[in-house]
């Protein structure tokens, strides 16, 4: 007997390893962003890397949204990285990957300071030469991809911050003008493309966006053809201007379209629960200032996972700007634009609750186990813990916890005074059951 006691107990060591289970938190299926956006008259969009849409990366893109803005594959040095030698290729599958997910694309961006290939930067070009490239450029793209292309970001960044003409290539060769004629090659190249000029820095009512809405009150009034204005909106946590609509609104007002084209909101890093928080009151404010304006017709995020985005890379120290983690998990952000369009899905918790089971003792017949639900950066208010045993063991009786078992399948919910379990704190109970022949250890599910 007693021989076989140790023995026991031996197992009861092995068996009393407890497992650790994260366990998200159970929420509905939530409706896509696409489909809340439809319902609102918005086109919900982001900017997508070519060589990443499949697996994960590619189910969400297709699925969420109904815009992708090439983050990088139609600027001038991705297109024409050697002068006369043209590279289409990631161009050409964002737009067919858009095609057969049923999604616009947003063309960005044709003329611009910034990413244009050495040739043409490191050149010396006559004001003449400077307008045969431009126009041919125009031309090329947009007529490459003409038909296909929702809107185009015909002129990026044209502003300094004061509101006076950013001196760029273009600028400095063709003078302001350089603006009109863009527009107006673009609308030649494809009439049924609607034509935006686009800036950052223009979210709020400011010297910055005054001047951009003087230039399309003189664009309009001069015939150009210009049909939006883009506010890229790369924002910081918890400085949403105040006067975003009031800005939007008197877009709309001068008679064009407004879309908010590279939206992320950037915290210093590590990013915590708070963080989080405020940023998903952020996301939802922005988005819930183009739902309020008629004419704010699209809604585009700069990238849609934190593994995609460039601003870790262009901002030191800071990150966690989109709307889902490096997992594509969908962070509160990613709620915060739901419910502002309408959503009624659940946000799971930012943190995590575990469950762990545990054997205590053990003896021929019987056990007691218990299990604890431990919260971290989240909290319940009420709580069930799952497993399957594996060799037939029952519970017999249970404490701090109501459990039912239906054959291997057993089901424990809190008892009326232990729901609670709040952000760094546990729960426990415990039970006796019965086994023989071996009592392996279950996987536990907290859902
Ligand atoms: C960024 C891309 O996301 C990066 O991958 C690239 O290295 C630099 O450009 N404003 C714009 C976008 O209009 O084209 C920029 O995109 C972000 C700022």
């Amino acid at each position: 007997m007693r021989s076989l006691r140790t023995g026991l107990s031996l197992t009861s060591l092995v068996a009393g390893l407890a497992l650790l289970l994260t366990a998200p938190a159970a929420h509905a299926a939530d409706t896509p962003l696409r489909d809340l956006g439809t319902a609102k008259g918005k086109v919900v969009g982001t900017a997508v890397t070519g060589s990443k849409l499949t697996g994960t990366y590619g189910d969400l893109a297709g699925a969420q949204f109904s815009s992708l803005t090439p983050g990088n594959a139609m600027k001038w040095e991705s297109v024409e990285p050697a002068q006369g030698s043209f590279n289409w290729a990631e161009a050409d599958q964002i737009v067919a990957f858009a095609q057969a997910h049923n999604q616009q694309v947003r063309g960005h961006t044709l003329v611009w300071h910034s990413q244009n290939p050495n040739w043409l930067t490191n050149g010396s070009w006559t004001p003449a030469q400077l307008t045969t490239l431009l126009q041919n450029h125009i031309g090329t793209e947009v007529g490459r991809y003409k038909g296909k292309i929702a809107a185009w970001d015909v002129v990026n960044e044209p502003f300094n911050e004061d509101g006076t003409y950013r001196p760029t290539l273009w600028y400095n060769g063709l003078g302001t003008d350089y603006i009109a004629k863009a527009l107006t090659w673009a609308r030649a190249a494809d009439p049924a493309a609607k034509l935006y000029v686009n800036d950052y820095n223009v979210e709020g009512v400011n010297a910055k966006s005054t001047a951009l809405y003087n230039l399309v009150k003189s664009l309009k009034e001069r015939g150009v053809p210009i049909d939006g204005v883009g506010l890229q909106a790369h924002l910081v946590l918890g400085q949403v201007p105040s006067t975003l609509q009031q800005n939007i609104q008197r877009f709309a007002d001068l008679g064009v379209d407004v879309a908010i084209t590279e939206l992320d909101i950037r915290m210093n890093l590590p990013s915590d629960s708070a963080e989080l928080a405020q940023q998903k009151a952020d996301y939802k404010a922005v988005t819930a200032a183009c739902v309020a304006v008629a004419r704010c017709v699209n809604l585009t995020v700069w990238g849609f996972t934190d593994s995609d985005s460039w601003v870790e890379s262009t901002f030191p120290g800071q990150g966690a700007a989109t709307p889902y983690d490096a997992n594509y998990a969908p962070k509160p952000a990613y709620y915060g634009i739901a419910e502002a369009l309408g959503g009624t899905g659940t946000p799971p918790p930012t943190g995590a609750c575990t469950a762990s089971y545990g054997v205590g003792s053990q003896w021929n017949t019987g056990f007691t186990g218990n299990v604890t639900i431990s919260c971290s950066g989240a909290s319940l208010s009420s709580w069930k813990v799952t497993w399957t045993y594996g060799a037939g063991q029952q519970i017999t009786q249970a404490w701090n916890a109501t459990c039912t078992q239906s054959g291997a399948a057993v089901s424990c919910a809190n008892a009326s005074y232990n729901g609670t379990v709040p952000d760094g704190g546990s729960v426990s109970f415990g039970f006796n059951a019965s086994w023989s022949g071996s009592n392996p250890v279950p996987t536990v599910t907290l859902g």
